[in-house]
This record gives C-alpha cells, sequence and structure tokens, in this order.
C-alpha cells in the first residue's frame, strides 16, 4: 500500500517507520524543512530505542521517505494518517489545540484524488474526526474519502515493540470499506492474532483518553497506598503483589513513584475532564487521580527536606535521572523537574545526571550543575535522590557512591533497591511505602 504520514513528531515517525517494516510504501511528511532535510540525512530528531536502526533500514530498501510537499504524497496514497501535534491550548484547562490538525485536513482535502482513508492518529477530543471529516468535504466536495480514528498507545523507551506487538488496534469508523482499507494497513497483525476493536468514531477517540485515565488512576491509587504502608508499617511492594497477582486488578502499573509525568498521562487526563465537563458529565475518579498526583510531587519535596533535617541550605543533593522514565530523552512533565526547584529556591544545590536528558535540561535549568556519571554526581553530596529506574542506576557500586559523598542519605524513589543492601553500603535508607 502506499501511505503518507502527516507530521513526524515522535508518533508519526515511529508509526511511519513501522508500517514500512510492515512492506508498506511509506512517505512521512512535515512542512518543518529543517526537520525534513535532516531525516533524509539520517537524523533522528528524538531518542526512540531502534528507532534509528529501522528508519535507516526502510530508506535503503526504498520503502520509506520524506517529503516537505503534501503534493508529493498525498495524491495516489490509500491511507493517510495526520499525526501532527496537539498542544494544551493557550487556553489551559485541558483544553487541545487543534489548529494544526484541521490545517493538515485541510490541506490533505485539495490533494485528494482516488478513494482515500484519512486516520486521525493524533490523541484528539471526542468529535473532532467529525470536525476533520467536515473540513475536508467543505475544502473538496469532491473528495471520494472516509475518515477514520485510530489511537496510538505507544508508551516512550517501548514505543516500536508496542507497535509491532500491541495488546490491541482500535479502529473507529462507520464505513466498512474504511474498515477493509484499515485491515490491509495492519495485515501483518492478524498473523499474530491481535485483537482489533472496531467501534465508532466517538468511541474510539474516548477509549484513549479512558486508558491513559485508567492507567494514570492505578498509578495514583498505589501511590497513595504507598503513604499508607509508611504509616502502618506495611511495604507497598508486597501489597502491589499481593493485589496484582488477582487477575481483576492485574500487576502492571503498580509501582509507586513521584508521580506520573510525560506527555500523554497529564495531558489526557485534563482533557477527559474537559470533554466530560463541557458534555455536564464529572468523572471524579480522574479528578481524584490529578489531584494525588500533584499532591505526590509536594509529598516527595517534603521527603526531601525531610531526610535534609528539614534544612536544605547549603546542601547538596545528588539527582539520578531527570527524564520523566527510563530510555527517553523527554522532560515534559518530568517529576523531578517539579520536586528539585523548590528545593533549589531553599539553598540547596543540585548535582544530576541522566543518561539521556542533560542536553535538554541544560537549556531549561542552567543552574544544575551537570555531571558524567552517577558516581560524580554524589561526589560532596549530603543526599543522593534517585528519580528515574535507568537499567544502568539498578546495579550501581552504593559503596563507592557513598565513599563520595560528605553525607549518607539514599532516597529511592523508585524502590529500585532493597532496603537492606542500601543499609549494609553506610546509607540511611528512604524508600517509597516501606520501611
Ligand atoms: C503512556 C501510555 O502507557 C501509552 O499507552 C500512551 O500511548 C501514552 O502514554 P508513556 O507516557 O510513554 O505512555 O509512559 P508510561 O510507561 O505509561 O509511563 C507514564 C508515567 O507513569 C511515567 O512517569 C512513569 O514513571 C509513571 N508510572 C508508570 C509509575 O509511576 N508507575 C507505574 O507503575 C507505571
Amino acid at each position: 500500500m502506499n501511505i503518507t504520514m502527516i507530521g513526524t513528531g515522535y508518533v508519526g515517525l515511529v508509526t511511519g517507520a513501522c508500517l514500512a517494516e510492515f512492506g508498506h510504501r511509506v512517505t512521512c511528511m512535515d512542512l518543518d524543512v529543517e526537520k525534513i532535510e535532516s531525516l533524509k540525512n539520517g537524523g533522528i530528531p528524538i531518542y526512540e530505542p531502534g528507532l534509528d536502526v529501522l528508519v535507516a533500514k526502510n530508506v535503503k530498501d526504498g520503502r520509506l521517505q520524506f517529503s516537505t510537499d503534501m503534493a508529493d504524497c498525498v495524491p495516489g496514497a490509500q491511507a493517510v494518517f495526520i499525526a501532527v501535534g496537539t498542544p494544551s491550548s493557550r487556553r489551559g484547562g485541558g483544553y487541545a489545540d487543534l489548529t494544526y490538525i484541521y490545517a493538515a485536513a485541510k490541506d490533505i482535502a485539495v490533494h485528494l484524488t482516488d478513494y482515500t482513508v484519512v486516520v486521525d492518529k493524533s490523541t484528539v477530543p471526542v468529535g473532532t474526526a467529525r470536525q476533520v471529516r467536515r473540513v475536508i468535504s467543505e475544502a473538496n466536495p469532491d473528495a471520494d474519502f472516509d475518515v477514520v480514528s485510530n489511537p496510538e498507545f505507544l508508551r516512550e523507551g517501548a514505543a516500536i515493540s508496542d507497535f509491532m506487538r500491541p495488546d490491541r488496534v482500535v479502529v473507529g469508523t462507520d464505513s466498512e470499506k474504511a474498515q477493509e482499507v484499515m485491515k490491509k494497513v495492519y495485515d501483518p497483525l492478524f498473523l499474530i492474532s491481535t485483537p482489533f476493536v472496531f467501534t465508532g468514531l466517538e468511541s474510539a477517540e474516548l477509549i484513549k483518553y479512558a486508558a491513559n485515565a485508567f492507567l494514570a488512576m492505578k498509578i495514583s491509587f498505589i501511590n497513595e497506598m504507598a503513604t499508607l504502608c509508611e504509616e502502618v508499617g506495611a511495604d507497598v511492594v508486597d501489597l502491589a503483589k499481593g493485589i496484582g497477582l488477582d487477575g481483576r486488578i492485574g500487576s502492571k502499573f503498580l509501582h509507586p513513584g513521584p508521580g506520573y509525568g510525560g506527555s500523554c498521562f497529564p495531558k489526557d487526563t485534563l482533557a477527559l475532564l474537559r470533554i466530560a465537563q463541557e458534555n455536564g458529565v464529572s468523572v471524579r475518579s480522574v479528578e481524584a487521580a490529578v489531584e494525588i498526583n500533584a499532591a505526590q510531587k509536594a509529598r516527595m519535596v517534603k521527603k526531601i527536606r525531610d531526610a535534609l533535617g528539614r534544612n536544605e541550605a547549603g546542601k547538596t543533593i545528588a539527582a539520578l535521572g531527570l527524564a520523566f522514565k527510563p530510555e527517553t530523552d523527554d522532560l515534559r512533565e518530568s517529576p523531578p523537574l517539579a520536586i528539585l526547584p523548590p528545593l533549589v529556591e531553599k539553598g540547596a544545590k543540585v548535582r544530576v545526571h541522566d543518561p539521556q536528558a542533560m542536553e535538554e535540561c541544560k537549556k531549561q535549568y542552567p543552574d544544575f550543575t551537570y555531571v558524567d556519571s552517577p558516581y560524580e554526581a554524589c561526589e560532596g553530596a549530603d543526599i543522593v535522590v534517585l528519580f528515574t529506574e535507568w537499567n544502568q542506576y539498578r546495579a550501581l557500586d552504593l559503596a563507592e557512591m557513598k565513599s563520595k559523598m560528605k553525607g549518607s542519605v539514599f532516597v529511592d524513589l523508585r524502590n529500585v533497591y532493597a532496603p537492606k543492601q542500601v543499609i549494609d553500603a553506610g546509607f540511611e535508607y528512604h524508600g517509597l511505602g516501606r520501611m
């Protein structure tokens, strides 16, 4: 099939490269000339494990190309995906800015020739697919097309395997013809018996928000349980295991942490609440998840302060991890960047290390000291705080870290280490939801 991907951001580029790997001829289109030039020269604008190799391979094999011109790649495509950004609107309050979506729809419209399926891949409020359909029909009344909502469930850092082996594929459309085209797009997934959920447009749009809101709720729940565990002397890791083995609950997404971050959960929970409010419905469970997440970050500030004897002035914090999760350089809504600044404001100094996210962080937080290794971060530090569970932080030489430090406090916000192991290395241990 000929497929066009409009937007070469995170979702567009991963989806485009993976569809090329499925055997389709894919053109990734973006108005950003510099980005496209760089992609043509093998430059990958984001860090995502395996993406550089996948792009290079499919370009070499002639299945993946790049363009800045819709006239080049929309005519003759059987499916045109819209994967442009939907940033939070400057209006705030969970509104999404859909300018790029509608601009893309208008541009696509004038280049449509034969029957084409226009696929909404970006996460958009309920009702957007119908609006896209209206925009295209108005811009080109003769266009022969259908609109499909096909939300993505890619996790940063694991996006390629999530695409190649998804739990499910959701296809929202009221057209059988479009359904058949989408089956061809995802043909290799039928071989591995991937479940497909065919629904109407609105259901598909809402599924994406509901899935992310539910996962956010699960995280906020376990974070509250961690606080309760600390008070009653229970261990949240055992608790998560004990409840997670119940198949109705499931063991995934029950890891307490400094709060969820990233580009999806914070934005999508607010967007869901906005959609609910606009429709006169209150979704209190999700409201609570959002509030708990803000409180969790504030609680982490307090936890670190308490561990420093409630006096952070002049103290040095070694911070391990800046990205909101491992295997990404993404700093959006990253908890350490909400937790460290209030401590710096009170006079703490911060020495940070992250395997991927330091370059971007330097631009935003020039006052932190950036170092090349977790051990260097510990030099002269009073306290070490593990924020992100990168694999390279899972087997640190704790004794070596301790030997470089002035103080001896270890705050493990991801429960990576067994408390005894840390204590045996000479540290005072503070985990989440455990003694
Ligand atoms: C998420 C969804 O998982 C994905 O399906 C959707 O398409 C986009 O949003 P992503 O934001 O990349 O993906 O990361 P994810 O692995 O889901 O983690 C999100 C946040 O939750 C991170 O800050 C992570 O640290 C936190 N988290 C996750 C926890 O604190 N505990 C957990 O048990 C799981």
